[in-house]
Protein backbone atom coordinates (compact mmCIF):
# COMPACT_ATOMS: atom_id res chain seq x y z
CA UNK A 1 0.00 0.00 0.00
CA UNK A 2 1.32 3.64 -1.10
CA UNK A 3 1.39 6.24 1.73
CA UNK A 4 -0.74 8.87 0.56
CA UNK A 5 0.12 12.57 0.99
CA UNK A 6 -3.20 14.00 2.00
CA UNK A 7 -4.94 15.83 -0.58
CA UNK A 8 -4.66 14.12 -3.91
CA UNK A 9 -4.92 10.40 -3.37
CA UNK A 10 -7.89 9.65 -5.48
CA UNK A 11 -8.82 5.96 -6.12
CA UNK A 12 -11.23 4.41 -7.99
CA UNK A 13 -10.89 1.45 -5.77
CA UNK A 14 -10.54 1.65 -2.20
CA UNK A 15 -6.93 0.25 -0.68
CA UNK A 16 -8.24 -2.80 0.47
CA UNK A 17 -8.91 -6.86 0.66
CA UNK A 18 -12.36 -6.69 1.65
CA UNK A 19 -15.30 -4.95 -0.51
CA UNK A 20 -18.36 -4.01 1.03
CA UNK A 21 -22.09 -2.78 -0.46
CA UNK A 22 -21.21 0.63 0.76
CA UNK A 23 -18.06 0.43 -1.43
CA UNK A 24 -20.35 -0.63 -4.45
CA UNK A 25 -22.77 2.12 -3.66
CA UNK A 26 -20.26 4.69 -3.69
CA UNK A 27 -18.46 3.55 -7.29
CA UNK A 28 -21.77 3.43 -8.88
CA UNK A 29 -22.48 7.46 -7.77
CA UNK A 30 -19.45 7.89 -9.55
CA UNK A 31 -18.38 10.70 -7.70
CA UNK A 32 -14.50 11.33 -6.31
CA UNK A 33 -13.48 8.43 -3.76
CA UNK A 34 -10.40 9.99 -1.48
CA UNK A 35 -8.54 7.39 0.27
CA UNK A 36 -5.46 7.12 2.60
CA UNK A 37 -4.65 8.49 6.31
CA UNK A 38 -5.14 12.26 6.62
CA UNK A 39 -6.63 15.16 3.99
CA UNK A 40 -5.07 18.17 4.55
CA UNK A 41 -7.04 20.31 3.28
CA UNK A 42 -10.85 19.45 2.43
CA UNK A 43 -11.60 23.14 1.51
CA UNK A 44 -9.39 22.58 -1.73
CA UNK A 45 -11.13 18.81 -2.69
CA UNK A 46 -11.87 18.39 -6.06
CA UNK A 47 -15.59 17.24 -5.94
CA UNK A 48 -17.83 15.36 -8.72
CA UNK A 49 -21.71 16.60 -9.41
CA UNK A 50 -23.99 14.84 -7.47
CA UNK A 51 -27.10 15.69 -9.75
CA UNK A 52 -29.78 14.12 -7.61
CA UNK A 53 -28.46 16.32 -4.69
CA UNK A 54 -28.41 19.36 -6.72
CA UNK A 55 -24.59 19.65 -5.19
CA UNK A 56 -21.20 18.78 -6.10
CA UNK A 57 -19.58 16.27 -3.66
CA UNK A 58 -17.09 13.48 -2.73
CA UNK A 59 -16.16 10.63 -0.39
CA UNK A 60 -13.33 10.13 1.41
CA UNK A 61 -12.83 6.69 2.85
CA UNK A 62 -9.60 6.95 5.19
CA UNK A 63 -7.68 3.89 6.68
CA UNK A 64 -9.70 1.36 8.97
CA UNK A 65 -13.25 3.47 7.98
CA UNK A 66 -13.99 0.72 5.61
CA UNK A 67 -17.45 -1.30 6.15
CA UNK A 68 -17.77 1.08 9.22
CA UNK A 69 -17.99 5.19 8.80
CA UNK A 70 -19.21 7.00 6.10
CA UNK A 71 -17.62 10.17 5.38
CA UNK A 72 -18.26 12.89 2.95
CA UNK A 73 -17.92 16.50 1.19
CA UNK A 74 -20.49 18.07 -0.04
CA UNK A 75 -20.93 22.03 -1.42
CA UNK A 76 -23.86 24.12 -1.94
CA UNK A 77 -23.75 27.11 -4.74
CA UNK A 78 -24.00 30.47 -3.18
CA UNK A 79 -27.89 30.82 -2.91
CA UNK A 80 -28.76 27.43 -4.04
CA UNK A 81 -31.26 25.33 -1.97
CA UNK A 82 -30.61 21.66 -2.66
CA UNK A 83 -33.27 19.06 -2.89
CA UNK A 84 -35.09 17.59 -0.01
CA UNK A 85 -33.20 14.53 1.13
CA UNK A 86 -34.55 11.50 3.84
CA UNK A 87 -32.36 9.41 5.19
CA UNK A 88 -33.28 6.34 7.33
CA UNK A 89 -30.08 6.54 9.77
CA UNK A 90 -28.96 9.69 11.93
CA UNK A 91 -25.96 11.79 9.80
CA UNK A 92 -24.08 14.57 11.83
CA UNK A 93 -22.81 17.50 9.64
CA UNK A 94 -19.77 19.42 10.53
CA UNK A 95 -19.65 23.01 8.47
CA UNK A 96 -16.05 23.33 7.16
CA UNK A 97 -17.08 26.71 5.19
CA UNK A 98 -19.48 28.60 4.47
CA UNK A 99 -22.52 29.64 6.24
CA UNK A 100 -26.31 28.56 5.23
CA UNK A 101 -29.30 26.84 7.11
CA UNK A 102 -31.13 23.62 7.18
CA UNK A 103 -34.57 22.93 7.38
CA UNK A 104 -35.37 19.23 9.01
CA UNK A 105 -39.11 18.30 9.25
CA UNK A 106 -41.22 14.47 8.47
CA UNK A 107 -43.78 14.42 6.48
CA UNK A 108 -46.99 16.91 7.38
CA UNK A 109 -45.40 17.84 10.35
CA UNK A 110 -44.02 20.47 11.85
CA UNK A 111 -40.50 22.45 10.26
CA UNK A 112 -37.28 23.59 12.13
CA UNK A 113 -35.23 25.54 10.31
CA UNK A 114 -31.77 26.84 12.46
CA UNK A 115 -29.06 28.69 10.28
CA UNK A 116 -25.09 27.70 10.55
CA UNK A 117 -21.66 29.19 9.80
CA UNK A 118 -18.39 27.95 9.76
CA UNK A 119 -17.23 25.43 12.71
CA UNK A 120 -21.32 24.65 13.48
CA UNK A 121 -21.80 20.78 13.94
CA UNK A 122 -25.09 19.46 13.68
CA UNK A 123 -27.40 16.22 13.75
CA UNK A 124 -30.02 15.20 10.63
CA UNK A 125 -32.42 12.84 12.59
CA UNK A 126 -33.34 9.77 10.35
CA UNK A 127 -36.40 9.46 9.17
CA UNK A 128 -36.94 12.83 8.45
CA UNK A 129 -36.30 15.41 5.30
CA UNK A 130 -33.69 17.66 5.72
CA UNK A 131 -32.81 21.02 2.95
CA UNK A 132 -29.82 22.76 2.89
CA UNK A 133 -30.05 26.55 1.51
CA UNK A 134 -26.78 28.41 1.09
CA UNK A 135 -27.48 32.15 2.51
CA UNK A 136 -24.46 33.67 1.43
CA UNK A 137 -24.70 35.08 -2.09
CA UNK A 138 -21.01 34.44 -3.36
CA UNK A 139 -19.04 32.08 -1.13
CA UNK A 140 -20.00 28.40 -1.57
CA UNK A 141 -21.01 26.66 1.29
CA UNK A 142 -18.91 23.46 2.44
CA UNK A 143 -20.16 20.73 4.73
CA UNK A 144 -18.43 17.42 5.84
CA UNK A 145 -20.91 14.08 6.46
CA UNK A 146 -20.34 11.54 8.82
CA UNK A 147 -23.36 8.56 9.37
CA UNK A 148 -22.73 4.66 9.69
CA UNK A 149 -24.37 3.98 6.53
CA UNK A 150 -21.51 1.40 6.02
CA UNK A 151 -22.60 -1.06 8.62
CA UNK A 152 -26.09 -0.82 7.80
CA UNK A 153 -25.67 -1.81 4.50
CA UNK A 154 -23.70 -4.91 5.42
CA UNK A 155 -27.15 -5.35 7.43
CA UNK A 156 -29.64 -4.90 4.81
CA UNK A 157 -28.00 -4.25 1.43
CA UNK A 158 -30.28 -2.28 -0.44
CA UNK A 159 -28.95 1.37 0.06
CA UNK A 160 -32.21 2.48 -2.20
CA UNK A 161 -34.26 1.42 1.51
CA UNK A 162 -32.36 4.36 3.20
CA UNK A 163 -32.30 7.42 1.00
CA UNK A 164 -35.04 9.12 -0.02
CA UNK A 165 -35.89 12.04 -2.65
CA UNK A 166 -39.62 11.35 -3.04
CA UNK A 167 -41.47 14.21 -0.83
CA UNK A 168 -44.19 11.49 -0.87
CA UNK A 169 -46.13 10.17 2.11
CA UNK A 170 -44.80 6.27 1.83
CA UNK A 171 -42.39 5.17 4.48
CA UNK A 172 -43.94 7.44 7.38
CA UNK A 173 -41.29 8.16 9.76
CA UNK A 174 -41.36 5.68 12.72
CA UNK A 175 -40.63 8.71 15.54
CA UNK A 176 -42.18 11.81 16.82
CA UNK A 177 -39.50 14.15 17.87
CA UNK A 178 -40.25 17.69 19.05
CA UNK A 179 -37.92 19.76 16.75
CA UNK A 180 -38.31 22.84 18.66
CA UNK A 181 -36.58 21.08 21.93
CA UNK A 182 -34.34 19.04 20.20
CA UNK A 183 -32.37 22.12 17.97
CA UNK A 184 -32.65 24.26 21.30
CA UNK A 185 -29.64 24.88 23.08
CA UNK A 186 -27.47 21.98 24.38
CA UNK A 187 -28.06 20.10 27.83
CA UNK A 188 -25.41 19.30 30.09
CA UNK A 189 -26.32 15.17 30.32
CA UNK A 190 -27.82 14.25 33.78
CA UNK A 191 -28.45 10.79 35.48
CA UNK A 192 -32.23 10.22 36.65
CA UNK A 193 -31.12 11.53 39.93
CA UNK A 194 -29.92 15.08 38.67
CA UNK A 195 -26.14 13.98 38.75
CA UNK A 196 -23.73 15.02 36.15
CA UNK A 197 -22.96 12.25 34.07
CA UNK A 198 -18.83 11.67 33.41
CA UNK A 199 -17.72 9.22 30.33
CA UNK A 200 -14.00 8.77 30.40
CA UNK A 201 -13.58 11.82 32.33
CA UNK A 202 -15.91 14.60 30.16
CA UNK A 203 -18.61 16.46 30.75
CA UNK A 204 -21.29 15.30 27.94
CA UNK A 205 -23.52 17.83 26.55
CA UNK A 206 -26.28 16.37 24.74
CA UNK A 207 -27.52 18.72 21.65
CA UNK A 208 -28.43 18.19 17.90
CA UNK A 209 -27.38 21.49 17.67
CA UNK A 210 -24.17 23.02 18.54
CA UNK A 211 -23.07 26.47 16.70
CA UNK A 212 -19.25 27.18 17.24
CA UNK A 213 -17.05 24.41 18.03
CA UNK A 214 -14.27 26.63 17.42
CA UNK A 215 -15.66 28.56 20.61
CA UNK A 216 -17.57 25.77 22.48
CA UNK A 217 -16.36 26.26 25.80
CA UNK A 218 -17.68 23.37 28.42
CA UNK A 219 -14.09 20.95 27.93
CA UNK A 220 -12.44 20.05 31.45
CA UNK A 221 -9.27 19.08 32.44
CA UNK A 222 -8.28 15.94 30.87
CA UNK A 223 -5.90 15.00 33.28
CA UNK A 224 -5.15 11.27 31.78
CA UNK A 225 -3.70 12.23 27.94
CA UNK A 226 -1.56 14.91 28.85
CA UNK A 227 -0.34 17.94 28.25
CA UNK A 228 -3.03 19.97 30.45
CA UNK A 229 -5.16 19.09 27.50
CA UNK A 230 -9.27 19.66 27.98
CA UNK A 231 -11.91 18.16 26.94
CA UNK A 232 -15.84 17.40 26.27
CA UNK A 233 -17.84 15.56 25.06
CA UNK A 234 -21.09 15.70 22.97
CA UNK A 235 -24.39 13.39 22.31
CA UNK A 236 -26.97 13.46 20.14
CA UNK A 237 -30.62 12.42 21.51
CA UNK A 238 -31.66 9.45 20.20
CA UNK A 239 -28.36 9.05 18.05
CA UNK A 240 -25.80 6.64 18.79
CA UNK A 241 -23.23 9.03 16.89
CA UNK A 242 -20.90 10.24 19.63
CA UNK A 243 -18.31 12.79 19.59
CA UNK A 244 -15.54 14.61 21.36
CA UNK A 245 -13.27 17.47 21.37
CA UNK A 246 -10.01 18.59 23.05
CA UNK A 247 -8.30 21.54 23.57
CA UNK A 248 -4.61 21.59 24.27
CA UNK A 249 -2.34 24.62 24.86
CA UNK A 250 -0.14 25.73 22.35
CA UNK A 251 4.12 24.45 22.13
CA UNK A 252 2.40 20.97 23.99
CA UNK A 253 1.84 18.02 22.81
CA UNK A 254 -0.63 14.40 24.19
CA UNK A 255 0.70 11.58 24.74
CA UNK A 256 0.22 8.67 22.08
CA UNK A 257 -2.86 6.36 22.53
CA UNK A 258 -4.17 3.75 20.20
CA UNK A 259 -8.02 1.92 20.21
CA UNK A 260 -10.39 1.08 17.47
CA UNK A 261 -11.20 2.13 13.67
CA UNK A 262 -13.57 4.96 11.80
CA UNK A 263 -13.26 8.14 14.02
CA UNK A 264 -12.75 11.10 12.05
CA UNK A 265 -10.95 13.98 13.28
CA UNK A 266 -11.62 17.56 12.06
CA UNK A 267 -9.52 20.98 13.43
CA UNK A 268 -11.74 23.23 14.58
CA UNK A 269 -8.59 25.97 15.34
CA UNK A 270 -5.17 25.55 15.74
CA UNK A 271 -2.22 24.11 13.55
CA UNK A 272 -0.03 21.03 13.93
CA UNK A 273 0.58 17.79 13.19
CA UNK A 274 -0.04 13.86 14.31
CA UNK A 275 1.91 11.16 14.05
CA UNK A 276 0.33 7.33 13.63
CA UNK A 277 1.63 3.90 13.26
CA UNK A 278 1.04 0.52 13.73
CA UNK A 279 3.31 -0.77 16.66
CA UNK A 280 6.91 -1.69 15.13
CA UNK A 281 5.59 -0.14 11.60
CA UNK A 282 6.70 2.82 9.63
CA UNK A 283 4.72 6.01 10.93
CA UNK A 284 2.56 8.34 8.73
CA UNK A 285 3.29 12.40 9.85
CA UNK A 286 -0.69 14.09 9.40
CA UNK A 287 0.06 18.03 9.32
CA UNK A 288 -3.25 19.45 10.28
CA UNK A 289 -5.17 23.04 10.38
CA UNK A 290 -8.79 24.04 10.02
CA UNK A 291 -9.76 22.03 7.50
CA UNK A 292 -7.99 19.12 8.05
CA UNK A 293 -9.59 15.23 8.28
CA UNK A 294 -7.49 12.65 9.97
CA UNK A 295 -8.52 8.92 10.91
CA UNK A 296 -6.48 6.62 13.00
CA UNK A 297 -6.61 3.27 11.67
CA UNK A 298 -7.44 0.51 13.76
CA UNK A 299 -5.52 -0.17 16.49
CA UNK A 300 -2.79 2.64 15.07
CA UNK A 301 -1.06 4.25 17.45
CA UNK A 302 -1.57 8.11 17.55
CA UNK A 303 -0.12 11.27 18.84
CA UNK A 304 -1.00 14.60 18.29
CA UNK A 305 1.63 17.56 18.44
CA UNK A 306 0.29 21.81 18.52
CA UNK A 307 3.24 23.81 16.56
CA UNK A 308 0.80 26.97 16.84
CA UNK A 309 1.14 29.79 18.69
CA UNK A 310 -3.12 29.33 19.93
CA UNK A 311 -4.62 26.63 21.19
CA UNK A 312 -5.42 23.80 19.37
CA UNK A 313 -8.96 22.15 18.93
CA UNK A 314 -9.69 18.57 17.55
CA UNK A 315 -13.27 17.32 17.25
CA UNK A 316 -13.45 13.30 16.43
CA UNK A 317 -16.55 12.06 15.20
CA UNK A 318 -16.98 7.92 17.21
CA UNK A 319 -18.11 4.79 15.26
CA UNK A 320 -20.26 2.88 17.33
CA UNK A 321 -19.30 2.01 20.63
CA UNK A 322 -18.44 -1.71 19.54
CA UNK A 323 -15.60 -0.57 17.53
CA UNK A 324 -14.45 2.05 20.32
CA UNK A 325 -11.16 -0.61 21.64
CA UNK A 326 -9.94 -0.11 24.91
CA UNK A 327 -8.00 2.47 25.14
CA UNK A 328 -10.01 4.48 27.93
CA UNK A 329 -9.98 1.56 30.28
CA UNK A 330 -7.76 1.50 33.11
CA UNK A 331 -5.97 -1.70 32.78
CA UNK A 332 -4.90 -1.78 28.95
CA UNK A 333 -3.16 1.80 29.45
CA UNK A 334 -0.58 0.12 29.38
CA UNK A 335 -0.65 -1.34 26.42
CA UNK A 336 -2.50 1.04 25.16
CA UNK A 337 -1.35 4.97 25.48
CA UNK A 338 2.92 5.84 26.00
CA UNK A 339 3.95 7.59 28.85
CA UNK A 340 6.24 10.71 28.21
CA UNK A 341 8.69 8.76 30.21
CA UNK A 342 8.21 5.94 28.33
CA UNK A 343 8.42 7.58 24.68
CA UNK A 344 11.27 7.75 21.98
CA UNK A 345 13.69 10.10 22.51
CA UNK A 346 12.57 10.64 18.55
CA UNK A 347 9.16 12.06 19.95
CA UNK A 348 10.49 15.25 21.74
CA UNK A 349 13.06 15.82 18.98
CA UNK A 350 10.52 16.06 16.36
CA UNK A 351 8.76 18.27 17.98
CA UNK A 352 11.58 20.72 19.30
CA UNK A 353 12.69 20.98 15.92
CA UNK A 354 9.35 21.83 14.53
CA UNK A 355 9.08 24.14 16.80
CA UNK A 356 12.15 25.72 16.21
CA UNK A 357 11.83 26.17 12.54
CA UNK A 358 8.48 28.33 13.73
CA UNK A 359 10.70 30.20 16.17
CA UNK A 360 9.18 28.67 19.18
CA UNK A 361 10.54 26.47 22.05
CA UNK A 362 8.71 23.72 23.82
CA UNK A 363 5.97 24.47 26.86
CA UNK A 364 6.18 21.04 27.84
CA UNK A 365 7.81 20.72 31.45
CA UNK A 366 10.76 18.85 31.14
CA UNK A 367 9.74 17.05 35.01
CA UNK A 368 6.91 15.80 32.52
CA UNK A 369 9.83 13.11 31.06
CA UNK A 370 10.80 12.15 34.04
CA UNK A 371 8.13 11.78 36.74
CA UNK A 372 5.39 9.06 35.09
CA UNK A 373 2.81 10.50 37.54
CA UNK A 374 3.24 14.06 36.31
CA UNK A 375 0.58 16.07 37.75
CA UNK A 376 -0.86 18.42 35.13
CA UNK A 377 -2.81 21.77 35.53
CA UNK A 378 -5.65 23.42 33.52
CA UNK A 379 -3.98 25.18 30.51
CA UNK A 380 -4.66 28.64 30.80
CA UNK A 381 -6.13 28.75 26.58
FE1 LIG B 1 -7.53 8.79 19.63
Amino acid sequence: MTIPTGNGAISSAPPRRLRFTHDRWMDALGLPIYSGYYIEDMRGLQLGRWEERGCDAAFIQLEGQQGITETRVSEIPPRAVLPPVRLMFDEVVYVVQGRGATTVWRSGSERKSFEWTENSMFLLPRHHFHQFNNTHGSRPARLLHYNYFPLLLSASPDPEAFISTNRGEAGEPLRQLDLQAMYAEPALKTTSSEEVTWKRGHSVWLGSFFPDMSAWDKLTLNQGRGAGGRSVAMEFPGSEIGSHMSMFPSRTYKKAHRHGPGRAIVIPTGEGYSVMWEEAKDKVVAPWKPGSLITPPNRWFHQHFNVGEKPARYLAFHPPLQFDGHAEKIEDRARDQIEYVDEEPAVRERFEAELARRGLTSLIPPSAYTQRDFEWTPAAV
